[in-house]
């Protein structure tokens, strides 16, 4: 984990930095932050912190590789590096590139109900909106057209995770992603977090202990050596209302691709 950071030279440790062996390529407000803290418990395991953007950023991508790895920290060989960049799973540009730097490496795509990501997408939105003090309009409004559902939304788009990961699967192997479920990862993490050390073939070292859920932040937090950590109040913040009635029309608006997207990955989740 954190430990084998360092910001000094490669010589005197026997460190350096590394392109990621995997990446967690999304979805937007998955939980992708908190599936990447949790897989930083791991010993062999170290992660960029901030989200790196270059596959997805073309004046980050021009820079080329080199730009890249220097973004990523100081890790002892054999650790593996793993960043995430939610944008990059709805990125048309981004698998043909991923696959450029390293066709081997180990994709995480982190899952949620697609109704309650769109929320969850709106208010963070609606939250930067508010920051800089710029005006937004109420999530209704964004998502209905006449009483309808408006297809041009984009926090709807990028809900509808069959036609993204259609591109991921035109340039890698369905067993090179590895689909977490996001919804069981705010339940209880631990079982999804010894799916993905499976997946990443690291040995197990992620325990339940690691894990405790804090009732005042309503979430699971993390422990490891002695230290406490919950993800920052941007994660898991309340969600902004949406009246029953058009949460019903969301849920009936996904159901079809919903289906199409379990068939594609060969489970279901129980998604509104
Ligand atoms: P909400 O804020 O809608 O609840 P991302 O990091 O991809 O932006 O995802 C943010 C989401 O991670 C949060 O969405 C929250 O539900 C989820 N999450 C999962 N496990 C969490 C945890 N242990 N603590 C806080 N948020 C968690």
């Amino acid at each position: 984990s954190s430990s084998s950071s360092s910001s000094s030279s490669s010589s005197s440790n026997h460190t350096q930095q590394r392109l990621p062996g995997a990446i967690i390529i999304g979805v937007r407000k998955g939980g992708t932050r908190a599936l990447l803290e949790m897989l930083n418990l791991h010993p062999d395991v170290d992660v960029a912190k901030a989200e790196v953007h270059y596959f997805n950023v073309e004046e980050h991508y021009q820079q080329g590789l080199d730009w890249y790895r220097a973004q990523m920290p100081f890790t002892q060989a054999g650790q593996l590096t793993v960043e995430k960049t939610p944008g990059y799973f709805a990125s048309p540009q981004v698998p043909a590139r991923v696959w450029d730097m390293n066709p081997a490496v180990r994709l995480l795509l982190i899952v949620r109900d697609p109704a309650e990501r769109l929320v969850s997408d709106y208010t963070q939105v609606r939250h930067n909106r508010l920051e800089r003090h710029k005006p937004y309009q109420a999530l209704e409004e964004m998502l209905l057209h006449q009483g309808d559902i408006n297809p041009e939304y984009k926090a709807l788009q990028r809900s509808l995770y069959h036609q993204h990961l259609a591109r991921w699967l035109e340039v890698f192997p369905r067993e090179q992603i590895h689909i977490v479920d996001g919804d069981a990862l705010i339940r209880d993490p631990y079982p999804e977090l010894q799916k993905a050390e499976r997946f990443l073939g690291l040995p197990a070292r992620i325990s339940p202990s690691n894990f405790y859920y804090n009732s005042t932040k309503g979430f699971y937090c993390l422990l490891s050596a002695g230290h406490d950590k919950c993800l920052d109040e941007s994660k898991g913040r309340p969600h902004a209302p949406l009246s029953e009635q058009a949460f019903r029309k969301l849920c009936h608006y996904f159901r079809k691709p919903n289906r199409v997207f379990f068939g594609m990955v060969g489970r279901s989740f129980s998604w509104c």
